[in-house]
């Protein structure tokens, strides 16, 4: 359908509180909808045969909110990898985490790492939940373990760190670039997501609202995609 199909797409999922607020609802509602978001999101793509799916589900900066949201967003995640695992596996999706381990509930890494446990042979389209991520924090991380790996090795100073370096010990390692970055709600900023990843990505905004997001709404963005011309720095 598309003659260009993006490899890797990142999704900034965001509105969730604003779709609840403009219905009179509490913002856990919006954070539900927004997962119903998710599965239609995971249908369509694997209809079309997309590859790379990254989600930012929760970030380094999300522990600011009131605790009583932090709760339930936990709580949506931990009840939506259980439920939805049976259909994950079924269809060869493969759950990966980007993310610090530290601070996240230990109930929620529990089920993240069954899930990625469970599904590690699936190739069919890898789901990379982004969960205490920060773009900072993931590069930072990433120097400190070449740093740990060449103290055990005593080769600290023989070699400049290369760029291959730095992206094998990123929390999205093997995945590849991002070249689609999708942002819901109207923002236009990045908010520390896959910032190295991003590198030569294409960037989409739309305003419409994470929980509305829908199959016309992914194909309109890849549209928009297939008619870029990417030029890498080149001509
Ligand atoms: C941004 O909307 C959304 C989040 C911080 C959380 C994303 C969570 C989900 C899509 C729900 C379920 C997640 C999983 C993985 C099942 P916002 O709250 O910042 O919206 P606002 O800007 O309108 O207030």
């Amino acid at each position: 359908m598309f003659s260009n199909l993006p490899e890797h797409v990142a999704i900034i999922m965001d509105g969730n509180g604003r779709w609840a607020t403009s219905k009179g609802l509490p913002r856990k509602d919006g954070h539900k909808e927004g997962s119903f978001a998710i599965d239609r999101l995971l249908e369509i793509s694997l209809e079309l045969g997309l590859k790379n799916i990254s989600l930012y589900a929760f970030s380094t900066e999300n522990w600011k909110r009131p605790i009583s949201e932090i709760n339930a967003i936990f709580e949506l995640l931990n009840f939506f990898i259980e439920d939805r695992l049976t259909f994950i596996k079924e269809k060869g999706i493969r759950v990966l985490h980007s993310g610090a381990k530290s601070k996240i509930p230990i109930l929620s890494n529990k089920k993240i790492e069954n899930a990625i446990e469970e599904t590690k042979n699936n190739t069919k389209l890898n789901l990379n939940f982004c969960l205490n991520y920060g773009g900072h924090e993931e590069i930072i991380q990433s120097f400190n373990k070449i740093l740990e790996n060449r103290i055990k090795l005593n080769e600290i100073l023989e070699k400049e760190i290369t760029i291959e370096d730095i992206e094998k010990n990123l929390y999205t390692y093997p995945l590849p670039p991002v070249d689609l970055l999708i942002r819901t709600a109207g923002e236009q900023r990045i908010s520390n997501f896959l910032l190295w990843q991003i590198a030569y990505a294409e960037i989409y905004f739309t305003n419409t609202l994470w929980p509305d997001f829908n199959k016309e709404a992914l194909m309109t963005a890849l549209e928009w995609y297939n008619n870029r011309v990417r030029k890498f720095g080149g001509l």
